[in-house]
């Protein structure tokens, strides 16, 4: 059994592929590599096929965490291919409930999966300074972590044995 991820913004070249890099860090020191996958869309297109933004490439190179994705939009195709889907902040949430296709079971705020910031939208940090992306980063490891220990929960009740 595979879990797979796929976090969601607006353009797809700040805080998702953040998000990204965050949980493959994660999942790679953990092993489940084979078992969990990890990819990011935008709700916009303008985006699509450029880099991450520069001062997200950098924060992730500070914390070692490996970042190679190319933005892409969300498509109704991710609702079937994807088990959770990412919001992470109230419009994106709201622009992926009404995406055509969706599955809203699938669907969550990505700070409802921290233990102490429930409720919380990761902030835009595009029109502002590196300090933003650090302190997304840190909301990031956080909710990350309470999601990586879910999908390790729902890894065992799948294989008892494993
Ligand atoms: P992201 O940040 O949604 O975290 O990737 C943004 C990137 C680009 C724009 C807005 C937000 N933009 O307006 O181009």
């Amino acid at each position: 059994m595979k879990i797979r991820v796929l976090f969601v913004c607006l353009g797809n070249i700040c805080r998702s592929p953040l998000a990204e890099a965050v949980l493959k860090k994660m999942v790679a020191e953990h092993g489940l590599e084979d078992q969990i996958h990890v990819d990011s869309a935008g709700t916009g297109s303008w985006h699509s096929g450029e880099l991450p933004d520069r001062r997200a490439r950098e924060t992730a190179a500070i914390h070692a965490a490996p970042i190679n994705h190319r933005a892409r939009q969300i498509s109704s195709r991710d609702f079937q291919d994807f088990d959770y889907i990412i919001g992470m902040d109230r419009s994106n949430v709201q622009n992926i409930r009404n995406w055509p296709g969706a599955i809203p079971e699938k669907i969550s705020l990505m700070m409802d999966w921290s233990e102490h910031h429930k409720g919380m939208e990761v902030p835009d940090p595009y029109y502002g300074e590196m300090d933003g992306f650090e302190q997304v980063y840190n909301l990031l490891v956080e909710s990350n972590s309470g999601l990586l220990n879910h999908l390790k929960n729902e890894l065992k009740v799948a294989a008892p044995s494993a």
